[in-house]
């Protein structure tokens, strides 16, 4: 643990809870829950809109959450982030607003077999709307991305790259840069899905070569429904808006509109400005822990429940050597099914995930319907790591293994 728990208040109040669930969602340090409660005990009213102090105030947190939250994953230009609900609506942004217009018949999209659905439904969907074709890459035994296979399937048609930046599933860290590389060889826009990422790695996004990048608030600290989509500039100016409505406007005539410049264009209706601005301070926390020491600390855990699950028999463990995985350990006990298996882990406190983790098509690669997923974080330790084990022996008994 490179924090404390009490800084937890879910966590404090119940000391007995293992906590195993972080990639699904994480906990929240009473700073946030704070953030949360002070904007709309002090600053509370609609940004943008009215031209009293108190609305002005609200302009102000909200501006100062984007900047504060840019400048976490290293962006500089903050109107290039823009607020959504998370990672899936990010994705669906781009999907829908620039799929459309950029992706035509005889296209070619490319994702790969370790995406979660939020980055590889939209893309099919967008195919089957518009008459592309769907190109998923191969994995490698060890669940990573072949990357000779992805380059293969590069071809002058094709118009965006899809892939993750870490698996959910599996925990996997993806070759970024390479495989952005690969695509744009043939001129591809890279849309990178963040959200198992921002939370675990240092980032710098401005020095990273994607077009797209998405991520989660929920995930990294912040309150649940607030997520960021960072970018690029030219493509989020030339390209249609996602929503219309409020605030995304500059002119509207009886017969057309013109919009507003960015961020705005993206954020129709009245923004969620209490959350991002949870965020922010979620930021302000990670950083002040350090996302070195973060990586590092989730590294250890990852290595010491893989290795002491790995002892037990019958226990497998998917995806590649821990040092090339997130804080996420996947696995099976023989043929206990994983449910079942976090059905006796929560008799002792411990909370994993348990099922296909939002990546079907993973799943039929790995040939399994389900997988045990454990993941951890900053308010984990040993002990975390020890419940877990003692957890599976325990199951290992009651199913007479
Ligand atoms: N995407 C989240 C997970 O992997 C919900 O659990």
């Amino acid at each position: 643990m490179i924090v404390d728990r009490a800084d937890f208040p879910l966590l404090a109040s119940n000391p007995e809870l293992h906590y195993l669930d972080s990639a699904a969602t994480s906990q929240k340090p009473r700073v946030v829950l704070d953030a949360v409660l002070q904007y709309y005990e002090h600053d509370n009213a609609n940004p943008h809109r009215g031209a009293y102090a108190l609305s002005a105030r609200a302009t102000q947190r909200y501006h100062d959450a984007r900047e504060r939250i840019a400048r976490f994953v290293g962006v500089r230009d903050a109107a290039r982030l823009i607020f959504t609900r998370g990672t899936t609506e990010s994705l669906n942004l781009v999907a829908t607003a620039w799929g459309r217009a950029n992706v035509s018949r005889g296209d070619q999209i490319v994702v790969t077999g370790l995406e979660h659905h939020a980055n590889f439904v939209p893309w099919q969907q967008l195919a089957l709307d518009v008459g592309a074709t769907l190109a998923i890459a191969k994995l490698t035994d060890d669940g990573r991305v072949d990357v000779d296979h992805f380059a293969s399937l590069m071809t002058a048609r094709t118009r965006v790259v899809a892939f993750n930046h870490v698996s959910n599933a599996l925990g996997t860290i993806n070759p970024v840069a390479e495989l952005s590389a690969i695509a744009r060889r043939v001129g591809a826009v890279v849309v990178c899905d963040g959200a198992q990422a921002a939370p675990h790695l240092p980032l710098a996004i401005d020095d990273m070569d994607v077009d797209f990048y998405a991520f989660s608030g929920h995930k990294m600290l912040g309150p649940m429904g607030c997520g960021v989509l960072i970018g690029r500039r030219e493509l989020l100016e030339r390209m249609p808006p996602y929503q219309t409505g409020g605030d995304m406007i500059e002119f509207v005539s009886d017969e057309r509109s013109t919009w507003n410049v960015l961020p705005h264009k993206f954020e129709a209706g009245t923004p969620n400005v209490a959350d991002a601005v949870g965020l922010a301070a979620a930021c302000e926390y990670l950083d002040r822990v350090g996302m070195r020491t973060i990586r590092d600390h989730e590294q250890t855990l990852t290595a010491l429940a893989t290795r002491k699950l790995c002892a037990i028999p019958d226990v497998r463990v998917y995806g590649p050597a821990p040092a090339l995985r997130s804080g996420v350990v996947s696995f099976t006990v023989g043929d206990i099914h994983p449910h079942d298996l976090s059905t006796i882990l929560d008799e002792s406190g411990v909370c994993i995930r348990a099922g296909h983790h939002c990546a079907q098509p993973l799943m039929r690669r790995l040939n399994l319907p389900a997988t045990a997923r454990a993941s951890f974080y900053i308010y984990n330790n040993g002990a975390d790591v020890d419940a877990l084990v003692d957890g599976v022996d325990r199951a290992r008994e009651i199913f007479g293994a």
